[in-house]
């Protein structure tokens, strides 16, 4: 299950977010995290082991420590991740980790300072690599790093990104631009497809597809780490997707491509013994694959920000 806590955050990277940022949402409207709490352990009742917290920038919300302490003494949940940019990582990598969460994945676009403050429009590079080193040290294994390839921005650092994994046991993973939230508008040129990335980084070698993870991946000649490519538009990869999402204002998404969502909202904070049920439901509405460019498809109405990826 992917938990979106907040849709702030302290980037407004072009793709994602317009310059003047989202309009911060009334308070009422957004879940606690007692209430987040108390949906995640039925969501444990229900068989699910893992949660990936995402945002937003899930690290500019207080409390978000103590937040994950809390989800990691729920019976039934093994795996907690967290997907942030990483800004803020440096600081609280270690009190997160003893609160028990096990890996990150940090998205960086861009290795170059001018580069990375014009894609985040003002962040700091350095503050990303100083969180990354520090996952690293602190052993949240194996730290991921998203990397969305953006058309005149940073398509000429895919070979620097992949040279990332020839010394350290990190997992680089390409993602596709999806023409939803700013780049919703976008023009062509803006979409690299990762046939074009796989092609300038060049000898890639394939390793096994593990079931469910959205990404394929492949290793450089002697290379420590490994390389991904996750496609949502090109391939399809429904059918093995066992994932739900949640958003901040506590709306279940079966599918991150459609508008189909369920408030429960209220369920969770009036009549909490039906939520079972009504997750269960949303599970099992579970769209059989996804119709991005297909005919009478309907953009998402969403930022990423607000359905975190
Ligand atoms: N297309 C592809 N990836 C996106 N992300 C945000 N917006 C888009 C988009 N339009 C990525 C972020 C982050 C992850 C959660 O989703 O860069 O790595
Ligand atoms: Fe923030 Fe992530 Fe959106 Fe960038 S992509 S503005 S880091 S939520």
């Amino acid at each position: 299950m992917r938990i979106s806590i907040t849709d702030l955050c302290n980037l407004r990277c072009l793709y994602c977010m317009p310059e003047e940022g989202v309009c911060k949402k009334n308070h009422e409207e957004m879940l606690t995290f007692e209430e987040i709490t108390k949906v995640a352990k039925i969501a444990a009742e229900l068989g699910i082991e893992k949660i990936r917290i995402t945002g937003g920038e899930p690290l500019v919300k207080k409390g978000i420590v103590e937040f994950i302490g809390s989800l990691s003494k729920i019976n039934g949940i093994k795996d907690i991740a967290m997907t942030t940019n990483g800004v803020l990582l440096k600081k609280y990598a270690k009190d997160l980790m003893e609160a028990g969460l096990k890996r990150v994945n940090i998205s960086i676009d861009s290795l170059r300072p001018e580069k990375y403050a014009e894609i985040t429009r003002g962040g700091n590079v350095y503050d990303v690599l100083d969180g990354i080193q520090e996952a690293i040290k602190l052993g949240m294994a194996p730290v991921k790093l998203n990397i969305v390839v953006i058309g005149g921005y940073n398509e000429d650092e895919v070979v620097d990104f992949a040279n990332l994994t020839k010394d350290d046991d990190v997992e680089i993973r390409f993602i596709e631009l999806m023409p939803i939230g700013q780049a919703g508008s976008w023009a062509k040129e803006k979409f690299i497809s990762n046939e074009t990335i796989k092609q300038r980084i060049g000898n890639l070698i394939p390793l096994p597809h593990q079931p469910s993870s959205p990404a394929k991946y492949y290793k450089l000649p002697n290379g420590k780490g490994k390389i991904g490519f996750i496609n949502p538009i090109s391939s399809h990869f429904c059918g093995e997707c066992n994932r739900i999402r949640m958003t901040s204002d506590g709306k279940l998404k079966p599918c991150l491509h459609s508008n189909q969502e369920i408030d429960i909202i209220d369920i969770v904070r009036n009549n909490l013994p039906q939520l079972r049920e009504v997750m269960k439901q949303a599970i099992l509405a579970k769209p059989q694959q996804h119709y991005l460019y297909t005919e009478g498809f309907e953009l998402g109405q969403r930022n990423m920000s607000e359905i975190g990826g």
